[in-house]
């Protein structure tokens, strides 16, 4: 029976019937999995053997393993679950983010392959396909969201992969999936989207043709900054691949945050709906205060891919940026008078979080410019606070 997202966000990837009867999936806190005697350590290779020919062929045959650097019946459960969420035949989960996008980049490159991004990229993300991927002979474009267009000339003979981030940060830059997931499909291109910002509840890219989504599950999937986690989601065939570098690496977390990420994820769809609700009225709010000089956010009609979102999303995210008018010391002023909000560099949880965005990329004036990075540019991400309290912190501060 097809399931609506709230419904799969408590119940898939979890056995209906748990060991013991308890309710919840148990923290399996094992590093490995014994046998009974040498016939089930012989019968288990067998299996383990046909498995390995099966995935070989794009198959998927779920066994036991033998040790927690290649599954956790926890993490499995967080697998199911997001695999579910967003329409993937399978999900992989990584010790963080950037665990899952290097892992997955490393399992498509070889020597002399090209891959494309967006500048707009998350900065770490590109920094290792420049400067990391680069000493293995990987070779990187980057292209402006502002001219998505521009994606087929970028494309040469050796291309393998298109890497999109959407919405982006900080200017919550919207990217047309469908079109480059076309675009790269004629080119026999692979695409990964690192969704983090939109979750699976706002945007589902394999719906739209993408192959590969990634995630920083440490944001909205977690929801409660308390966890560092990543999830890719893909095709059998993919996922094969990406699990078995994730066994020769090791970039596998733990069962404790595991645990933690599968509860987080019960109430994704709550979260992510207020988030959402939130974000939309204080982004109205600060649009029409005169302290304001400008406000990026995807669902007002002034963002230059307002479009594309109500095209593509459901919702557009808890994330708020904004340019305060009087520079960067006015901004300062504002960040430290308000009430609500935590200073820090993170989003997605319960918590709203602020950052003035100038302080946090780089203290070098030149290399925020070549980032787009104003002085005077806020990052507000909403939590799931009341919306009229953020917004009567936020009309304090600005008075
Ligand atoms: C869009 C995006 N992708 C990936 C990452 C990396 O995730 P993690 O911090 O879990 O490694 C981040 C972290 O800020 C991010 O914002």
């Amino acid at each position: 029976m097809s399931q609506n997202p709230s419904t799969q966000a408590v119940h898939a990837g979890e056995e209906q019937r748990k060991p013991s009867g308890a309710l919840t999936t148990p923290i399996y806190q094992t590093s490995t999995y014994t046998f009974a005697d040498t016939a089930d350590v012989l019968a288990f290779m067998e299996r383990k053997a046909e498995r390995t020919a099966a995935r070989a062929d794009g198959g998927d045959l779920t066994l036991r393993d033998e040790y927690g650097r290649y599954s956790n019946p926890t993490l499995a459960a967080v697998e199911g679950k997001l695999a579910a969420l967003e329409g993937g035949d399978r999900a992989v989960l990584f010790a963080s983010g950037m665990n899952a996008i290097t892992s997955t980049l490393l399992t498509l490159l070889s020597s002399g392959d090209h891959v494309i991004f967006f500048r707009e990229a998350y900065r770490r993300t590109r920094e290792f396909a420049e400067k990391f991927l680069q000493r293995w002979g990987v070779t990187t474009t980057l292209v402006s969201m502002d001219d998505q267009d521009a994606i087929a000339d970028a494309i040469r003979p050796n291309t393998r992969a298109l890497f999109v981030e959407t919405p982006t940060n900080p200017h919550l830059r919207v990217a047309d999936l469908e079109r480059l997931a076309e675009t790269a499909r004629q080119h026999h291109v692979y695409t990964l989207v690192d969704s983090t910002f939109a979750t699976p509840l706002n945007l589902r890219p394999l719906t739209l043709g993408i192959d590969l989504v990634v995630h920083s599950a440490t944001k909205y999937l977690g929801g409660h900054n308390d966890l560092l986690a990543g999830v890719v989601v893909g095709s059998h065939a993919l996922m094969n691949a990406i699990e078995a570098t994730r066994g020769l690496l090791g970039g596998v977390g733990g069962p404790n945050d595991a645990y933690l990420l599968l509860r987080g994820l019960k109430t994704l769809a709550l979260r992510v709906q207020r988030q959402n609700e939130n974000a939309l009225r204080v982004a109205q709010f600060l649009e029409s205060h005169p302290a304001i000089a400008r406000v990026y956010y995807p669902a007002l009609p002034s963002h230059p891919d307002h479009a594309i979102a109500q095209r593509l999303m459901t919702g557009c995210g808890g994330v708020v940026s904004f340019e305060v008018a009087g520079g960067k010391e006015a901004a300062s002023r504002f960040v430290d008078r308000l009430e609500l909000p935590a200073i820090g560099p993170t989003l997605g949880g319960v918590e709203s979080i602020v950052q003035q965005q100038a302080l946090f990329i780089s203290l070098d004036p030149a290399e925020r410019a070549a980032a787009g990075i104003s002085d005077s540019l806020v990052r507000y991400a909403v939590g799931i606070e009341d919306a009229d309290d953020l917004i009567a912190d936020l009309a304090q501060a600005l008075k």
